[in-house]
């Protein structure tokens, strides 16, 4: 082990890093000076724009996180562009909007493969090639307030955000000082994958939330920069940004 504090990232690698909370993050890291990399399954324009702008600091792909030989080969481009990877925001995932016993099969295996299978493996590849060379990084697993509060219609989404917490807590004991990994678990936000809440479900958890509102996208960005470059000692934890629900 070391006495020193495990350094900032520097080289982060972002999913689903193409609209929404995921975009916002990249370019909150790119403001802070950092280089990122980001995929989705479609690159926006917006995404686009930002990685023609600064190509020296910012790469993007069209990859589907749940294809691991694509993944893997848009980690080695990132690598051979902007230098080794340190740091990882698993952020890509799907939603739900179904009662249990409406989803089907195959859509539940997808939310878990997506949501669940692919960030570990996503994980898995960029820890191996830190260890490797024996470098020090951080992960910042984007969870949700679901997963501690629960929400109709989201049991199998609510279940991969639990996976991905529990997942941390025991990676952050496996890894001890080599890698600081940590949970945000944010509450409801306006985005594409919120966009199938009615008016009186957002109107319940405005009433259910302390601070009245619903959370955004820039109450986040500060806690996800944080884990990724402030010289701390949070590891294995998940911080909920969310207002303070009271459900
Ligand atoms: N919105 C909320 O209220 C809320 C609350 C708590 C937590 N969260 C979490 O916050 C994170 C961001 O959510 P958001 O609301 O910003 O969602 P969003 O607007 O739907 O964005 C999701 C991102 O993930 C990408 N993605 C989805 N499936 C993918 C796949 N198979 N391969 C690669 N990329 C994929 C999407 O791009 P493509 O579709 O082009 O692939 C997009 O870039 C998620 O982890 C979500 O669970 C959201």
């Amino acid at each position: 082990m070391s006495d020193s504090p495990v350094p900032a990232a520097s080289v982060v690698l972002v999913s689903g890093g193409s609209r929404g909370l995921g975009l916002s993050i990249v370019e909150d890291l790119v403001a802070a000076g950092l280089k990122v990399a980001a995929f989705a399954r479609t690159v926006t324009p917006e995404l686009a724009k930002l990685a023609d702008t600064e190509p020296d600091t910012v790469l993007a792909g069209s990859v589907d996180v749940t294809d691991l030989a694509a993944v893997t080969a848009f980690v080695r481009r990132t690598e051979s562009t902007l230098g080794p990877i340190d740091g990882l925001v698993n952020n890509a995932a799907i939603g739900q909007d179904s009662l249990h016993v409406h989803t089907a099969p195959d859509a539940l295996a997808r939310l878990i493969e997506t949501n669940l299978t692919a960030p570990l493996l996503l994980t898995r590849l960029v820890l191996r090639r830190l260890l490797a060379t024996s470098r020090r990084g951080r992960i910042v697993n984007v969870t949700s307030i679901c997963a501690q509060r629960g929400f109709p219609g989201l049991a199998a989404y609510s279940a991969t955000k639990g996976g991905m917490e529990a997942a941390t807590r025991s990676l952050a004991r496996e890894l001890r000082d080599r890698a600081l990994i940590n949970c945000v678990a944010p509450g409801f936000f306006a985005s594409e994958m919120s966009a199938v809440l009615g008016s009186t479900q957002l109107d319940q958890i405005v009433r259910r939330t302390s601070t009245g509102r619903l959370t955004e996208p820039v109450d986040v960005l500060p806690v996800v920069r944080m884990l990724l470059t402030a010289d701390t000692n949070i590891h294995g934890q998940v911080l909920t940004v969310d207002g303070g629900s009271n459900t």
